[in-house]
């Protein structure tokens, strides 16, 4: 099979690592920081679905709010809920300190290098996320990679949340190459099976040793780092 044309990434948890704010949140809630994470992100995903699926799509709010939603959520599930002013205002604290340092991650160390010989070798690169635009222009600063990133596509194009048909089209349109010419690497297997059932060849980075999803499809490769993109080359 050729090699593809351009790789376009997911962001959070794929090219962004957001174990810092894990750390955080267990200096914030000491013995719960796993579990908040946990459900932060799972409902932070929940939401972009409840949104994209009802009316079609006439609740849109941007990932950032949903993220701050999502974390109001985890944290009055798993800490209570705060009665009075002063505790309602720590509250609010803890919420920006949490939200503060999701503005401001990291990239995994084998982001850069992946990038830098995918530009030797002049295949097109790209993020294509749920994040917002300032969200997602934030996290490439702090994270060093703008020069090395052709495209950053947000769905907040289109208003739908992968893995809604519109969002995945946004990496053809921007590309202008088919689908089955493009790379898509997620670390979400939820991801990895969207974009594969929309026609993209996939990687599923599996950092955490995970199942894929039970639902009958296969991503085209499955790795352990962004490294095991170059199989594809
Ligand atoms: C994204 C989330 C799903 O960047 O990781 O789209």
């Amino acid at each position: 099979m050729p090699a593809p044309q351009a790789v376009l990434f997911d962001a959070y948890g794929t090219l962004f690592d957001v174990y810092s704010v894990g750390q955080l949140a267990e200096t914030l809630f000491p013995g719960q920081g796993p579990a908040l994470a946990a459900l932060w992100r799972d409902k932070q995903i929940e939401y972009t679905r409840l949104v994209t699926t009802s009316n079609d799509g006439a609740h849109y709010q941007p990932f950032w709010t949903l993220t701050r939603a999502a974390l109001r959520f985890a944290i009055k599930k798993l800490a209570g809920s705060e009665e009075s002013a002063l505790a309602a205002a720590r509250f609010d604290s803890k919420i920006e300190r949490l939200m503060d340092a999701y503005r401001r991650l990291a990239c995994f160390p084998d982001a850069k290098p992946l990038l830098e010989t995918l530009r030797a070798r002049g295949v097109a690169t790209g993020i294509l996320s749920n994040g917002d635009p300032q969200m997602l222009a934030d996290a490439v600063q702090s994270s060093g990679i703008g020069g090395l990133l052709d495209h950053v596509l947000s769905v907040d194009a289109v208003r739908k949340y992968k893995t809604h048909r519109e969002a995945y089209a946004l990496g053809e349109q921007a590309t202008g190459l088919p689908a089955g010419q493009i790379l898509f690497v997620s670390s979400n297997s939820w991801d990895a099976l969207g974009a594969t059932w929309y026609g993209y060849r996939t990687l599923w980075v599996n950092r955490q040793r995970l199942p894929f999803e039970e639902l009958g499809t296969e991503p085209s490769r499955i790795g352990t780092s962004l490294g095991d993109v170059l199989a594809f080359f």
